[in-house]
């Protein structure tokens, strides 16, 4: 059965280990949407790996890795990571492909970003995304197949490089000094390392049938469409990207397994609303032990107390058969515990996660409390491990959102995870 990996959340939610983790079954790894914004951290043996564009199943040996036509890629640093990667004794070209149909991010891109960002901030990872999917939707966008021709590549970049210019110059009154055959050769210089895994990855994948897993990258929340727009990603991040990020026909979903990863608390980067964000020693305190600092930037992440409202969006509109828990270990050392059960405006309760930003940006959440546990769970392999007043959390949790907890995670360690039966569920639904 194919199976499909989704963060239910503003991202960060740890799909990096939970593919690296449930790949080993899987002969191929698909990413199909996004770019390097994504960083996604597998730790193995101790040793760290954060893979940023391809997919974190390449890191077991027996994989095909595919970046699909939904992605935007920045071939500079995706030839970089598969030369680290390399360097690590791992080969990668001889097990990835990537589609003709994907499109480039250019250096311009880029720049464009960060000046999008000087007017209305959203807190961007500055790796030209927005742009990428911007020029893509403008139909100006430049994919991988254009670069098999010298000429046509050469008069693209040049009739994007005149447009962003003049837009920088009489929007930003920026100049900036790219010179059209540095982007084309550098280009060129890269794509002549990959360009023999350049295929039409949806012929593939739909031969291929079976034995796929696919790899979300950012999560629900960030989803352009269902998200907390504007503050999202500019891609559908949601199960809404993968038939048109994969170029594959929504019924070759139809079979495929969901799960939503969700942490065990919320965090985010970048700006835009967060109903449950802790700005005290409380939030500190989940920031330090969760280690919640950017994988891609660095930045600090943002925490707070798990979102069930958001959360239980992020399930019926991915329409996910479970939710994988990971970081319980970090509410190890907490006291008290709450989770967001609802929203208040004034007198008004909203228990459906609103579109709205004004609505979002002034509810207050409703919690539950629950008592701490107070014990270690740190790289729990064993249902013995957990204690009594987490299982209490646990299940909460799964009745609330109506779908069964189906695996817990208590390290970073790939190997250090729980996997619940999903019969022993009962499906109560009292959210
Ligand atoms: P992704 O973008 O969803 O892949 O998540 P990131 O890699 O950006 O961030 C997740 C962070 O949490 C990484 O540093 C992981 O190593 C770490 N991590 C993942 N699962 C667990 C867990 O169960 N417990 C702890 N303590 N850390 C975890
Ligand atoms: P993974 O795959 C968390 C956030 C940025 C910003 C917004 C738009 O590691 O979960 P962009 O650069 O995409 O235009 O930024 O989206 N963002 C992420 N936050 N995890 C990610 O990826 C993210 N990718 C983008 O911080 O708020
Ligand atoms: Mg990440």
């Amino acid at each position: 059965m194919n199976l499909v990996i989704l963060g239910a959340q503003w991202g960060d939610e740890g799909k990096g280990k939970v593919v690296a983790l449930l790949s080993e079954n899987y002969e191929v790894v698909v990413r199909y949407q996004g770019g390097s914004n994504a960083g996604h951290t597998v730790v193995i043996n101790g040793e760290k790996f954060i893979l940023h564009l391809l997919p974190t199943g390449i890191l077991h040996p027996h994989t095909v890795g595919i970046i699909a036509q939904g992605m935007v890629v920045d071939l500079e640093l995706l030839v970089k990571e598969i030369k680290e990667i390399e360097s690590k004794g791992l080969r990668v070209r001889d097990r990835l492909f990537i589609s003709d149909r994907a499109h480039l991010v250019l250096p311009y891109h880029k720049i464009l970003d960060s000046l999008l960002e000087r007017k209305g901030k959203i807190g961007t990872t500055l790796r030209g995304i927005g742009p990428a999917y911007m020029l893509k939707y403008a139909r100006k966008g430049i994919r991988v197949c254009d670069l098999w021709d010298k000429d046509r590549f050469y008069s693209l970049v040049k009739d994007n490089l005149e447009f962003v210019e003049e837009l920088c110059k009489k929007v930003y009154c920026e100049n900036f000094e790219l010179k059209i055959e540095e982007v084309v050769d550098r280009s060129l210089e890269n794509f002549e390392e990959v360009k023999d895994c350049v295929i039409d990855t949806s012929q593939y994948l739909l031969e291929k049938r079976e034995g796929i897993l696919f790899e979300g990258a950012q999560g629900t929340l960030l989803d352009v469409d269902i998200g907390t727009y504007p503050y999202v990603t500019s891609s559908n991040s949601s199960a809404l990207g993968l038939s048109a990020g994969t170029g594959l026909p929504p019924k070759f979903f139809s079979k495929a397994k969901f799960y939503g990863v969700s942490k065990a608390y919320t965090t985010r980067v970048g700006e835009g609303p967060f109903p449950t964000e802790l700005k005290d020693s409380t939030g500190e305190l989940l920031r330090e032990r969760g280690g919640e600092y950017g994988s891609t930037t660095g930045r600090p992440r943002r925490c707070g107390w798990l979102d069930l409202v958001a959360l239980k969006h992020a399930v019926r509109l991915n329409g996910l058969d479970g939710i994988i828990l990971t970081k319980l270990d970090v509410l190890d050392a907490f006291e008290e515990i709450k989770v967001c059960v609802a929203y208040q405006l004034e007198d008004r309760i909203i228990e459906n996660f609103p579109a709205s930003l004004t609505l979002l940006e002034k509810v207050k959440p409703v919690y539950k409390s629950f008592e701490g546990w107070k014990e270690s769970t740190y790289g729990a392999v064993d249902r013995r491990e957990i204690p009594k007043k987490a299982w209490d959390y646990i299940n909460f949790i799964q009745e609330y959102v109506g779908v069964p907890v189906v695996m817990l995670s208590t390290s970073p360690e790939k190997d250090k995870y729980l996997w619940l039966e999903e019969e022993s569920y009962e499906g109560a639904n009292i959210g």
